[in-house]
């Protein structure tokens, strides 16, 4: 048999019903904040990762899918999402629509060759967004409140944000001849890659998989130390723009990313629920100045953030969230002859036109086997066609609730199913998912609803 690749899922069932359901909340959030689709290929060059990612971190040098193709180009699978976002927006000259900054997501396939894991995966799903174009600290606020009101959306709770600055480049430049003065009678107890990252760049000594329990690292100088005063500046309105947005968050001076393209402000999301494991990150990001540049674009100023979809799918499982997934059909259409199959074949397409959710028999199965089926499909209504009936256009359809039977006329099947569905709407369906945090996105619908405050009122 041969099985999927290493670090690779499959993902379909109820599984897949929540990977959509997920979809829905981050388009509807980031139509919110008036960002735009983005689709950039899967396939670039590599150099754009090498030159964009940092040709010391792990994801180049250790993690990347690199080949040539059958014309000698060198190819890599994307690992993460924003260098090919930088390059469309060069290559595509964004920077010259009048409408600035440029605000863009995405949600695709990524891939990284590490030990596969709990929350660690060689193909991945990432959304993730990029504001490009503008340095003014809101945006960065506007960036994490963005992150953190899609897992709000979601019905997520325990999470909590950590935020740091690197500083401009003078102040990095400061906190990198820190770091080498601090490593340098260290650096024989650390691993052979990170005696080669300490000229080269030891900011990705903190970062490091092989020493992140070593004290050594533990102890290493924090980066708040070495701001000059205008990063200090800018980092304190980041963090005013976030008190004012009411977004809880965390100074987390250890957080350094594992990417060389971060200044100025970085942030990471973790989930805090019991038993996710150490590769608890849910989503990282962070400010990106010089990057366009870097990629032969003009000077522009640029945030952004990304998620890793397994992980988020994983806390709203250990969250044990409840999701609005309509878990069952609408109606099962059942027969037993070749003529009342017809029919159903018809009247299954009539349904579904009008919004239904509709299944019949393909297997065979005899009635009794057709109910168990239904049953199985957690169908709310059965109908089973019978010659009679249809000969005098009616059909007999029974609430598999109820258990109640109606003998109703094909004419107005549509309006009865209508009503009763739409009327009666199902509870699950609509529950409200404030949670008593009083963001409640119900609309006064029918829901039961266990926050005390919440406006809809609904019991
Ligand atoms: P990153 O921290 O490398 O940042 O990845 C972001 C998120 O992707 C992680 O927090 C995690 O949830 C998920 N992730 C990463 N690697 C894996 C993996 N092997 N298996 C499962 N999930 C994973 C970036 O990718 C940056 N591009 C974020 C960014 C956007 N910065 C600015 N703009």
């Amino acid at each position: 048999m041969i099985q999927r690749q290493k670090g690779c899922n499959d993902i379909f069932g109820r599984e897949a019903k929540v990977w959509k359901y997920v979809d829905t909340v981050i388009d509807a959030m980031m139509e919110k904040y008036n960002y735009t689709y983005i689709r950039t290929p899967i396939i670039e060059a590599t150099e754009l990762f090498h030159r964009g990612i940092g040709d010391t971190t792990d994801i180049v040098t250790k993690e990347s899918y690199d080949f040539e193709d059958k014309g000698g180009r060198k190819i890599t699978l994307r690992p993460e999402g924003t260098a090919g976002v930088v390059r469309s927006f060069i290559e595509n000259k964004m920077y010259g629509d009048p409408n600035q900054p440029v605000k863009v997501y995405y949600n695709g396939t990524m891939y990284r060759y590490e030990r596969p894991q709990s929350g660690r995966d060689r193909e991945l799903t990432q959304f993730g967004m990029e504001v490009l174009g503008s340095d003014d600290p809101l945006s960065d606020a506007e960036v994490i409140s963005l992150a953190v009101n899609i897992y709000k959306m979601l019905g997520l709770k325990e999470i909590k944000v950590n935020i740091n600055s690197l500083g401009d480049t003078e102040s990095r430049l400061r906190y990198r001849e820190a770091l080498i003065k601090y490593f340098k009678p260290h650096i024989h107890e650390l691993c052979e890659d990170c005696q080669e990252r300490l000229e080269k760049n030891p900011l990705r000594i903190l970062d490091c998989k092989v020493d992140a329990e070593n004290e050594i690292l533990k102890r290493a100088p924090r980066t708040l130390e070495y701001l000059n005063d205008e990063s200090r500046d800018r980092f304190e309105k980041v963090q005013d723009y976030l008190d004012i947005m009411q977004i809880p968050y965390e100074i987390n001076p250890s957080i350094v990313r594992g990417l060389d393209y971060y200044n100025h402000t970085v942030f990471e999301i973790e989930a805090k629920v019991e038993g996710f494991g150490s590769n608890n990150v849910l989503g990282g990001g962070g400010r990106y100045n010089g990057l366009v540049q870097q990629l032969d674009g003009p000077e522009t100023p640029c945030v952004g953030f990304a998620c890793g979809l397994g992980r988020l799918v994983k806390a709203l499982e250990l969250e044990e969230v409840k999701l609005p997934i309509q878990e069952g059909i609408d109606l099962f259409l059942l027969y037993v002859n070749e003529e009342e199959k017809q029919y159903a074949a018809y009247l299954a397409q009539e349904l579904r036109l009008a919004g239904f959710i509709v299944e019949t028999e393909y297997t065979g199965r005899a009635l009794k086997g057709q109910f168990k089926q239904a049953d199985r499909l957690n169908a709310r209504y059965t109908c089973v066609l019978n010659s009679e009936d249809l000969n005098n256009n009616e059909v007999k359809i029974k609430d598999n609730r109820t258990k109640e039977e109606e003998i109703i006329s094909l004419d107005v099947l549509i309006y009865y199913l209508d009503e009763k569905l739409n009327t009666n709407a199902d509870d699950e369906y609509d529950e409200c998912h404030c949670q008593g945090d009083h963001d409640c996105h119900c609309e006064g619908g029918e829901h039961e609803c266990h926050c005390e405050e919440c406006e809809c009122e609904k019991e």
